[in-house]
Formats: structure tokens, C-alpha cells, sequence
């Protein structure tokens, strides 16, 4: 990931978030400069947006005589996106009305990429008719802009103004870098025409009697981004998938299944088609030895339930493989690893994703996962937090390598 994004900071007591913002965005992997208006480094100093970005800070008071002039619009050639939070009235009215004063608004005035404003202010400065009709006017110009929460403001007053929280703009600024991305891949990258991918996704659910079960906490997002990645690359791609609330990737075909039996049969009807097997799906290792055709009583006692194993689905298909590409996945909360290249002599696997489920940031739910690639020749990859569709891009590039 090699976007740059440009934080413009201007004066209010919210500026503190940012900071916040700036820490997260770099952890994500994204690079940054600051650029402070004068009444922001009222608030916070320089050097803190300077160490969190690790990247130089532009301040008006300092620079200004001597760099002003190229710097602006070498920022502005340089950011694939520009975030100016908190924004005031003062610097959504300067831009609604073509007003480059400063370090920051000339910056803003000739960025090529999207500018996203994240306003905050007291509620009836928002309201006021003049700063509305700024904002529907930059609207309507192709600017962005995050609204504001309601709540208690800094000032005792309560309503619309407040800064959203750091997690909110950051999934915002991300939403709009990863749209560039998609937009620009969709334009060049077709590199996976005619291959057959098959993904699985999501739990598989064992079930104990008609009102219960047992199942895990897979949504289903890292295979569905994979899926998704996959038939925007041109592959003809079939996603059997476990239980969700996620929406059929556009192009991909998909066959729900519940338990780990249906999984295997599903998965194995389609192997011989496939040119590549992707199985992020979470099986259950166990099902219930007898499910129970009728609600189980509670009586009092102790219950035992006797689980039998389940089939597995992926070493099995190791063992039947002809031409496939096999990539597994392996979640694991400790010795990762050591468990990961386990898995690929047992299963015999070309590679394998091993994720640390118990990590922040990785794993279940989430938008994003920390992977490390380990393939069957011995070769580690660790891969920084990225969005699953960009892992998804990741693991998709070396099936690719894989198949030619
Ligand atoms: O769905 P999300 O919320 O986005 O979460 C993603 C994820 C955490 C589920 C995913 O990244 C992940 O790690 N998937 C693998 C989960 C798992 O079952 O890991 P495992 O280490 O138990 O299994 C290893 C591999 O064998 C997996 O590819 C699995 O699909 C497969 N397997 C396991 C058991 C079994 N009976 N049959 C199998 O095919």
C-alpha cells in the first residue's frame, strides 16, 4: 500500500482526534505529511503530528517566508488524498469561495485527488445558513465531506458539530483510497481471465437438535473478498459458502451450505473444474455424533454431548489433487508458524495463510487480517494489517505466480 494522504489541521479542541487518526492511518501502512494552520498549533504541537506520521509537519509560522510557495503545490501533487479535520467554518468558507491565504487552502485549492473535510464546530455555526450553503456548494464542487456527530460539544452546547470519532474517519478516508484502488485496478488488471477459482467462506454449522448448534465466528468476509478480488480480475469463480449476512460478490456464483458435510460434497463436485482452491472457510472439526430430531429437555442433569469428527474437507482434496493450486488457511492463536507448516505436509497444500485470530486487527469479523504467507518450498511472507480484499489481492497474485 503506498497511497499518500495529506492531513490539513486547523484550530479546534478537537484537533487532539487527529492525532488519534494520523496513529491508526499509519498503522494501516499509509504515508503522511501535516500541514497545521497557525491556530491548530494553538492546540497541539507541531512535533506530535511529526513523530505519529514520522514525516515533516508545514506550519504557516515557520515555513512560510521561505518555502511557501513550492511547497503547497508540491504536497498537493504528492497526496493521492487530502483530509482537512477538524475543518472550521473558516477554511470550508475560504475554499467554497476560492480564498488560498494560507498554507493549507492553497494546498487544498490545487489538490488533484479527492479532498475530504471532517467539520467540526459549535452547532449553530454548522447551522448557520452561510457555512450549509459553503458545504452544499463544495458538495456540489466533487468535495467530500464526513458529517459530524451530535452530542455534547467542548462549548456545553448539544447538537450537530462534534468531531466523529477517530474509527469513523479513518474507515472513511480508507473507503475513499480503496475505491481509487479498486477504480484503477479495474481498469488494468484482468490477469486472471479464463482461470477457475474456487473460494469457500463463512462457519460451518453442526447442528445439535432442530433449535440448536455449533458453529464458529467466521462472517464470511476474507473469502468473499477473495471471491470478490477474483472476479474483478476475470476469473469465473465459485463461492461455497457457510452461513452469512454478506451480499454474493457481483459475477461469482454461490452455493450455500450449512454443515461441513454439505461443505465437502459441494467443494468436491467442483474440484475437478478448478484451476485454484482457496479455503478460508472456518470448519468445525466436530459435529454431534446424533442430531436430535426433537428439542433436547433439560432435566436437571448434566448433559454429554458425544462429537465425532468432521471430515477434512481440504486434506481431502490434497489428497485427490491433480492440477490444482491448494491454499489453505490457518487460524491459530499461538506457535502460528510452527501449526501453518504442519498443515501444508498434511494436507498437501502449495501454500497457506496463517492468521493470528487472537490478534487485534486479524482474523474473525473484522475488515482487515495480518497475514503470513508460508509457502510449501519453506518461503515466509509477513504481511502488514491490510483490508481483506487487499490481502485478497495479495494471495490471488501468488496463485497467479502458482499457475504459470
Ligand atoms: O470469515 P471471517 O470473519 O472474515 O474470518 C476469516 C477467518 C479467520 C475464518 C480466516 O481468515 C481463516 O483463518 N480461515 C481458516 C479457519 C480454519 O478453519 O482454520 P483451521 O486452521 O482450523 O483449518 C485449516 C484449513 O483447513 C482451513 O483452510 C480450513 O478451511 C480447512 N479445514 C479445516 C477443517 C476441516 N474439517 N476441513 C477443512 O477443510
Amino acid at each position: 500500500m503506498s497511497k499518500h494522504i495529506v492531513i490539513g489541521v486547523t484550530g479546534g479542541i478537537a484537533v487532539y482526534k487527529i492525532l488519534d487518526v494520523a496513529s491508526r492511518l499509519r498503522k494501516l501502512g499509509y504515508s503522511m505529511n501535516t500541514i497545521m494552520t497557525e491556530s491548530a498549533c494553538e492546540f497541539v504541537k507541531p512535533l506530535s503530528f511529526q513523530t505519529i506520521t514520522n514525516n515533516y509537519v508545514v506550519t504557516d509560522t515557520f515555513e512560510r517566508p521561505y518555502t511557501w510557495d513550492v511547497e503547497h503545490i508540491a504536497l498537493a501533487k504528492k497526496a493521492d488524498i487530502m483530509l482537512v479535520a477538524p475543518a472550521t467554518a473558516n477554511i470550508i468558507g475560504k475554499v467554497a469561495n476560492g480564498i488560498a491565504d494560507d498554507m493549507l487552502s492553497t494546498t487544498v485549492m490545487a489538490a488533484r485527488g479527492p479532498v475530504i473535510f471532517a467539520p467540526a464546530m459549535n452547532t449553530a455555526m454548522y447551522e448557520n445558513p452561510i457555512v450549509q450553503e459553503n458545504i452544499a456548494y463544495l458538495k456540489e464542487k466533487g468535495y467530500l465531506f464526513i458529517e459530524p456527530d451530535s452530542g455534547w460539544l467542548a462549548c456545553g452546547d448539544l447538537g450537530a458539530g462534534k468531531l466523529p470519532t477517530p474509527e469513523k474517519i479513518v474507515e472513511y478516508v480508507v473507503g475513499v483510497l480503496q475505491k481509487i484502488e479498486e477504480n484503477a485496478k479495474e481498469e488494468v488488471k484482468r490477469d486472471l481471465e479464463g482461470k477457475h477459482i474456487l473460494v469457500t467462506a463463512g462457519p460451518t454449522i453442526e447442528a445439535i437438535d432442530p433449535m440448536r448448534y455449533i458453529t464458529n465466528h467466521s462472517s464470511g468476509k476474507m473469502g468473499y473478498a477473495i471471491a470478490e478480488d477474483a472476479a474483478k480480475r476475470g476469473a469465473k469463480v465459485v463461492l461455497v459458502s457457510g452461513q452469512t449476512n454478506l451480499e454474493c460478490p457481483k459475477g461469482v456464483e454461490r452455493i450455500d451450505v450449512r454443515s461441513a458435510r454439505d461443505m465437502y460434497k459441494a467443494v468436491h463436485e467442483h474440484f475437478e473444474w478448478a484451476d485454484a482452491v482457496i479455503k478460508t472457510a472456518a470448519v468445525a472439526d466436530y459435529r454431534p455424533k446424533e442430531m436430535s430430531n426433537h428439542k433436547i429437555k433439560k432435566n436437571g442433569d448434566n448433559l454429554i454431548l458425544e462429537l465425532v469428527p468432521n471430515p477434512d474437507i481440504l486434506r481431502s482434496l490434497g489428497e485427490r489433487k491433480t492440477h490444482q493450486i491448494l491454499v489453505g488457511f490457518a487460524a491459530e492463536t499461538q506457535n502460528v508458524i510452527e501449526y501453518a507448516e504442519d498443515k501444508i505436509r498434511k494436507k498437501n497444500l502449495d501454500f497457506i495463510v496463517a492468521n493470528n485470530i487472537a490478534a487485534a486487527g486479524a482474523g474473525f469479523k473484522g475488515d482487515t487480517n495480518i497475514a503470513t504467507i508460508i509457502e510449501k518450498d519453506g518461503t515466509i511472507t509477513e504481511h502488514p494489517q491490510m483490508y481483506k480484499s487487499e490481502l485478497g489481492n495479495v494471495i490471488l497474485d501468488k496463485v497467479k505466480d502458482y499457475l504459470s
